[in-house]
């Protein structure tokens, strides 16, 4: 039997709960939902696993878990919950991009020393499998840049911009109805949210963690009305554009709104889609893209991102053996 914690029980925590029979099926074992970590116990009397939620921090430390999922956001104080449960050996898949690109590199290290892991596939680009791609079926592949439309709430808010003439904060509502956006949606709309992800993504591919100074961050704050008409009126579509390469041994990048050419595959990534190119010399051009927030999208991701991770747990700590695969490819960048 899988005793599974879950801290969060928002959007993302109640796809997870939804989630838990795909978790059996996939492990081939009975899970039990023990506990669910919350800040209000009483939001939610009227739900189905009320009897389950605390909002106690030390009821839900008392119990033993097999694995917990972390959806509840921010870094503290879920940075002390994770480091927590990774100390005790407890595997956490988390889909907190800013928690990973801020204290991914400790928090890693910690899992390692304590021969269990975190796993992050969720954090970026929502349902798209593009961490566990480079990960796994591309861990040895050199890449010279990766580029992402990486913020599902920003690209549904262009579209309905564009496409129909829809105003900003009508948009914005929608999809803070939808559930796409972050519990602050400054996070989306000035582009912390990309930022965090495009960083999480330049680790992945290029070995090592960028600095935070080297990757540049604006976001739609400064983007008005009449900058969208006049890049439709020339044949250009707006989005925000999130990239990273390695420039004078350096992981250089950006977040900011950028005008797509119309044969571009970004401009037409519409709604809350989300897209991934990598490019290197083996692989040339490789296009992912997917649904880049939403509860089904992001639990499917974080359930499968446990299951991978499971099912390498034999070889005893295959992320490390393909980090250091990785940072040998990064070395190779630093020589050349
Ligand atoms: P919500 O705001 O919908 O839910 C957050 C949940 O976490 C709530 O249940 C809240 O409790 C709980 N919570 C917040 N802070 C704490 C805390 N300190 N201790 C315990 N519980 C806490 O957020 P989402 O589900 O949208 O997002 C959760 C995470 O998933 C974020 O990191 C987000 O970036 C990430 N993510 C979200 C996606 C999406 O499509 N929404 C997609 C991919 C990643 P209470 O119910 O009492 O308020
Ligand atoms: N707020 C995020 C987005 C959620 O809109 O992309 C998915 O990470």
């Amino acid at each position: 039997m899988i005793k599974v914690g879950v801290i969060g029980f928002g959007t993302v925590g109640q796809g997870v709960v939804e989630s838990l029979v795909q978790l059996e099926r996939g492990l081939r074992k009975e899970v039990t939902l023990e506990m669910l970590l919350v800040t209000n116990r009483r939001k939610h009397e009227h739900s189905e696993q009320y009897a389950l939620v605390t909002d106690d921090w030390e009821t839900f430390a008392a119990r033993y878990y097999d694995v917990v999922f972390e959806a509840a956001g921010g870094i503290e104080p879920v940075y002390d919950y994770v480091r927590f449960f990774l100390k005790k050996g407890v595997p956490v898949v988390t889909a907190n991009k800013k928690l990973v690109a801020e204290r991914g590199e400790e928090l890693e290290r910690l899992a390692a020393e304590n021969d269990t892991y975190l796993c992050y596939e969720a954090a970026v680009a929502g349902g798209i499998p593009i961490l566990n791609a480079i990960k796994g079926t591309l861990a040895t592949t050199s890449f010279t840049s990766v580029a992402g439309i990486l913020n599902g709430t920003t690209n549904y808010i262009l579209t309905g911009m564009i496409e129909q003439n829809r105003p900003f904060q009508d948009m914005l509502e929608e999809a803070q109805a939808k559930g796409y956006a972050e519990a602050d949606p400054t996070d989306d709309i000035e582009g912390y949210d990309a930022w965090y992800k495009i960083r999480i993504l330049a680790r992945l591919c290029f070995g090592i963690w960028p600095n935070r100074d080297d990757i540049s961050r604006s976001g739609l704050h400064d983007v008005l009305d009449w900058h969208v008409e006049l890049g439709q009126s020339l044949g250009l579509t707006l989005k925000l554009d999130g990239r990273a390469s390695v420039k004078n041994n350096t992981i250089i990048g950006s977040v900011a709104p950028a005008f797509f050419t119309n044969d571009h595959p970004f401009s037409t990534v519409y709604g809350v889609t989300n897209a991934v190119v990598l490019e290197g010399k083996a692989i040339e051009r490789l296009l992912f893209t997917g649904p880049g927030a939403g509860k089904e999208a992001t639990a499917n991701s974080m359930v499968e991102d446990y299951l991978f991770h499971e099912r390498y747990k034999g070889e005893r700590q295959p992320m490390l053996i393909k980090e250091k695969e990785q940072n040998r490819i990064a070395n190779v960048l630093v020589m050349v």
